[in-house]
């Protein structure tokens, strides 16, 4: 659940680069086979370091919206303040909800909203955030007063949305946050203290069309006469934990009871199991071997396995301050969603022969330690620097690798804790680097994932008093019409790599670059200085016949497109 003491990462990134070695021998195979058949176009010179090999005749799959996806939770300051600022704020707002953030949102085109946790939603009552707002009952927050450990100045909190819940943000505010932002809804049900009865009423105040119940009726009655046409449902969350201590078999059971014949009004319901917390792959065995006992066509049951985790952090743990080493050392651990992603994927693989369970990242995230200037309520909050940037392109560049299996992820949390997008406190509001992130992938959305090879030499530094080294340059390509979206993560912050973009299959004609990086590998932006870091647009050129050399900044994150001819 919470950052984890990070033993046996390092392990793991061996096995990622084991991964990558065994990719490489094979990508060398397949070149060398291409070439035996005169598939290879000639290659330009060899000057160039490292060198990048796109295959666009080798599609993976196409790159679901749904993986720029996002996550809110009543803790800190993420409703509250964050979100919810109410109509009668000095904050502009629409209809209580925060206008700036409504309207950077749109441009970066989120996939699904995830919510209402998180812990929080395994100890929430749907009934609680509907109905006139000067009505509805003001509770504990889960967050604020619970026997796991928090933040001290947490729970000395006194007063306040973040102490007192008072379910102004409920989920008819929910819903018009997803309609502006053109956010798909995705709820998260409460396993854990409440009966699948309470699942089945919220499904039918949802999605029951007005008129034929009750429920139905009462939604009507606060303004929403449209059903919300809900998909994605979350059947509990981190349930081997916040979500009840569960044992893997005694989720499965929970599981099948929330999940048997649901009431579905017309809608193809889309739901989501509590998976793995990061490589407990016994959680994903023991979990579909009880799940599977009732056969086969229990897997139709699931279209996503929602796995957790989060990049830990690393020597003191604050966001800000860190030496070079640990700026190398969270880049590469955050690499290990790699692993993660292909082992609990093959694990699934032994009971769903027909692969129609889909794996869904809703957490992930680097989680350092809460910010002391930062008002106690904002529980977990910090601002995200140029590392935690780079973190964000490994983590989307590596779903985007594994298009054929992510269809969903989400990083924790979108704004004011953990690995946000935005900051805001009051009328203070800015977009983090991880927003610019964001903004610079958004191109590949929608488009066909295609395989991308990066050869390049290892970076080295030292981890616990040893020497350590990982990947030098990594990243994804995909492909819509003749535009070609290639994204790279560039860690080394002291050399830049000169770097032979081939595009096995078409010819450049064209490309463009944008870029996030700076000199300062602390580079982040603040209430004083919003645009401390942004990015900025290159131009790029293209040689007679096509060929593309391109310099990869020191600390860097680059998209280029390339239009093919
Ligand atoms: O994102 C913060 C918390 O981390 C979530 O509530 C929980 O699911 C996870 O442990």
């Amino acid at each position: 659940m919470l950052p984890p003491a990070f033993a046996g990462s390092a392990a793991r990134i061996t096995l990622r680069e084991e991964s990558m070695i065994v990719n490489r021998r094979n990508f060398l195979g397949s070149i060398i086979a291409a070439g035996a058949v005169g598939l290879v176009a000639p290659r330009s010179s060899r000057a160039a370091e490292s060198t990048i090999e796109i295959l666009i005749n080798e599609p993976i799959g196409k790159i679901l919206p749904d993986i720029y996806s996002h996550f809110i939770e009543h803790l800190g300051g993420v409703i509250y303040d964050g979100i919810w600022v109410g109509e009668k704020s000095r904050v502009p707002n629409i209809g209580g909800i925060r206008r700036d953030l409504v309207e950077h949102l749109k441009k970066i085109k989120p996939g699904a909203m995830r919510w209402p946790g998180g812990c929080f939603a395994d100890q929430y009552d749907w009934r609680d955030g509907i109905g006139p707002r000067d009505k509805r009952p003001r509770r504990v927050n889960f967050w604020a007063d619970t026997t796991y450990k928090i933040t001290d100045s947490y729970k000395q909190l006194n007063t306040g949305p973040q102490k007192y819940e008072p379910n102004w943000f409920g989920t008819n505010e929910f819903m018009q946050f997803c309609r502006l932002t053109g956010a798909q809804p995705y709820f998260a049900a409460n396993v854990r203290s409440l009966k699948v009865k309470d699942f089945i009423d919220w499904v039918e105040y949802c999605n029951a069309p007005a008129g034929l119940t009750s429920l139905s009726d009462q939604r009507a009655a606060a303004g929403d006469k449209d059903p919300y046409n809900i998909s994605f449902w979350g059947v509990g969350n981190e349930n081997w934990g916040c979500g009840g201590d569960m044992t893997p078999e005694e989720y499965a059971t929970e599981f099948r009871r929330f999940t048997a014949w649901l009431p579905t009004y017309g809608v193809k319901l889309k739901l989501i199991g509590s998976g793995p917390n990061g490589g407990d792959l016994g959680w994903t065995r023991r979990f579909f071997t009880k799940l599977m006992e009732k056969g086969q066509r229990m897997a139709e049951r699931m279209y996503g396995w929602a796995l957790h985790y989060y990049t830990g952090t690393t020597g003191k743990g604050n966001a800000l301050d860190y030496t070079l080493d640990e700026w190398y050392d969270l880049i590469a651990r955050s690499d290990r969603m790699e692993s993660l992603i292909t082992q609990h994927w093959q694990v699934m693989g032994e009971f769903d022969t027909q692969r129609r369970v889909k794996l869904i990242v809703d957490e992930w995230g680097a989680w350092h330690l809460q910010d002391a200037s930062l008002p106690p309520g904002y529980l977990y909050g910090y601002p995200a620097t140029l590392r935690d940037a780079l973190i964000s392109a490994i983590n989307l560049d590596t779903f985007q690798r594994h298009a054929d299996k992510v269809v969903m992820a989400n990083p924790a949390q979108l704004i004011n804790t953990i690995h946000s997008l935005f900051l805001a406190y009051e009328d203070k509001f800015i977009v983090t680097p991880n927003y610019h992130v964001f903004e610079m992938y958004a191109a590949h959305q929608g488009a066909q994932a295609v395989r991308a090879e990066f050869i390049s030499p290892r970076v080295s530094f030292t981890r616990a008093d040893k020497p350590a080294d990982f990947w030098g340059l990594g990243g994804s390509a995909s492909l819509n019409g003749k535009e070609l979206t290639l994204t790279a993560v560039q860690p080394d912050a002291k050399n830049a790599r000169e770097t032979e973009v081939n595009v096995r299959g078409a010819r450049v004609m064209e490309a463009r670059a944008r870029v996030l990086s700076a000199t300062d590998i602390h580079a982040h932006n603040s209430f004083t200085n919003p645009r401390g870091l942004e990015p900025r647009d290159e131009k790029v050129n293209v040689g007679s016949s096509g060929q593309l050399v391109y310099r990869f900044q020191p600390a860097s994150v680059t998209r280029l497109q390339l239009t093919l001819g």
